[in-house]
């Protein structure tokens, strides 16, 4: 089946409004001739509104870093997904390796987010990916089977049903140096297989998207592999004619 490629961007805490404007606009602009993939932007929770407002009517969908797992409630400093309904979301990350490392998100937890996401019509982007020693040690494999294990547990593999699952091995994240073509094609496989394991056709319409180290210079190969079906862009997200030049890449 021909899958559709997405490019989504993951801002992580970088921008302002002044300088948010001038990059949403450019590639609100430059996605307008770009039919053949679908484009996001997942920015900072103050900046939604910008990103509603400056992006409504184009091409460019948007959404979120992070959810909290219940709808409301008393959590200081929380945000709930039917708030980002609010803003016009259509995507939200759950599962970044940054927020499972530097926060603490178990993959129990990063079920439940998947699930309040699911709930509130968000489509959720589900982050897997080994850190370095755990590659190293022969454990990519067991690491992305647990944390996908963790949402088809608490959920029923219908629940990946038109979601995005996004590989992203620590060790390429904000460090240059991107898995090959190879090495992240066999992970892709590797998901799609132990979807196609519960569903077929889930795992066949699984849109499974590579991030860590991602720039035009190696989209295109990257995003040639069968399994691979577009990019989570960090930094290059940064700078609208890189994050152009991807989206470009990813076209059908
Ligand atoms: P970089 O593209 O900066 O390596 O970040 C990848 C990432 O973490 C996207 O979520």
């Amino acid at each position: 089946m021909m899958r559709r490629k997405l490019v989504a961007g993951n801002w992580k805490m970088f921008g302002s409004l002044a300088r948010n404007e001038g990059l949403l606009n450019a590639v609100a602009a430059g996605a307008a001739g770009m039919p053949g993939v679908d484009c996001a932007v997942c920015v900072p929770f103050p900046y939604l509104a910008q990103a509603q407002q400056l992006l409504r009517g184009s091409r460019v969908a948007w959404g979120a870093q992070d959810v909290h797992q219940l709808d409301k409630g008393a959590y200081t400093g929380e945000v709930a997904a039917p708030m980002l309904c609010d803003f016009g979301c259509r995507y939200v990350i759950v599962g970044h390796s940054e927020r499972r490392t530097l926060y603490g998100e178990t993959s129990q937890l990063v079920a439940e987010k998947f699930a309040a996401a699911r709930e509130s019509g968000l489509v959720p982007i589900l982050c897997v990916g080994e850190t370095l020693a755990q590659r190293e040690s022969g454990e990519t494999e067991t690491v992305a089977a647990e944390q996908l294990d963790a949402v088809i547990g608490l959920l029923g593999v219908q629940s990946l049903r038109d979601a995005v699952l996004a590989y992203e091995p620590v060790w390429a994240i904000g460090t240059g140096k991107t898995a090959s073509p190879e090495q992240a094609q066999a992970v892709h496989a590797f998901i799609r297989r132990r979807v196609a394991g519960h569903d077929g056709q889930v795992a066949r319409g699984l849109c499974i998207l590579y991030g860590g180290s991602v720039k035009a210079a190696n989209a295109a190969e990257l995003f040639a592999m069968p399994d691979i079906d577009g990019g989570l862009i960090g930094g290059a997200s940064l700078v609208a004619d890189d994050f152009l030049a991807i989206c470009n890449a990813g076209q059908n």
